[in-house]
């Protein structure tokens, strides 16, 4: 995908600890027409997989998700970081996160992702895969399928591609990092 490797190279910034800062137009300021181009190209890339939903993790996931759900026409459920008191038929599972390093509890209704549900998982960043193994196991316990997982930006040099791809799992990464360090951004 060029236009996001091109806008990666040209607006993306490197922090310390192999972070990648994409906060002008993805995680804070948001650019829709590249949004828009993203999601086009998840399309493409999954054309012929069967799904009839797409999932996310709340907050940054939510963007690109939306916009897949659109051009394919299919309903967009996040999984909630707060467990509200409100929620019906509430499955929850554990995230360890490194950036944070600490474990965080997170929810989705099972009214909302059923056993009949074909899961496209979207989220902008595949870093550790924490977060993508905790779509795993809410899915499984959903007795949902996973369809596939499409990542904005994957970091190759953290573990999470590999560990997916070893679980057979269906990944299509639209910008791949190949390393960050001395503070110079490599494209795949
Ligand atoms: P993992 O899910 O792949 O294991 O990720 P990890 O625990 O390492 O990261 C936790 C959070 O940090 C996730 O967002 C993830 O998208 C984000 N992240 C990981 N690496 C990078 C990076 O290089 N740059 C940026 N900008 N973000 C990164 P989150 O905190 O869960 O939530 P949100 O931002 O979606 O609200
Ligand atoms: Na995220
Ligand atoms: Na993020």
């Amino acid at each position: 995908m060029d236009a996001l490797k091109k806008r990666i190279l040209q607006d993306g910034k490197c922090f310390e600890g192999g972070i990648l800062k994409v906060d002008s137009f993805i995680n804070h300021q948001m650019d829709p027409m590249l949004m828009h181009q993203i999601a086009q190209e998840f399309v493409n890339r999954f054309k012929g997989v069967k799904i009839n939903k797409i999932v996310t993790i709340e907050a940054s996931g939510i963007a690109p998700a939306i916009m897949v759900g659109f051009i394919m026409q299919l309903p967009v459920v996040f999984v909630k970081k707060k467990q509200p008191k409100t929620m019906e038929n509430m499955l929850t599972t554990t995230v360890h996160s490194f950036t944070k390093d600490r474990d965080y509890t997170v929810c989705i209704s099972n009214n909302f992702l059923t056993a009949e549900d074909h899961v496209l998982f979207i989220d902008d960043f595949l870093a550790n895969g924490n977060a993508s193994l905790g779509m795993i196991d809410l899915i499984k316990q959903a007795g949902a399928t996973l369809s596939g997982m499409g990542f904005v930006i994957e970091k190759a040099f953290q573990n999470g591609g590999k560990i997916l791809r070893e679980k057979g799992v269906h990944v299509e990464s639209l910008a791949i990092i190949e390393d960050l360090s001395n503070c110079e951004i490599k494209i795949r």
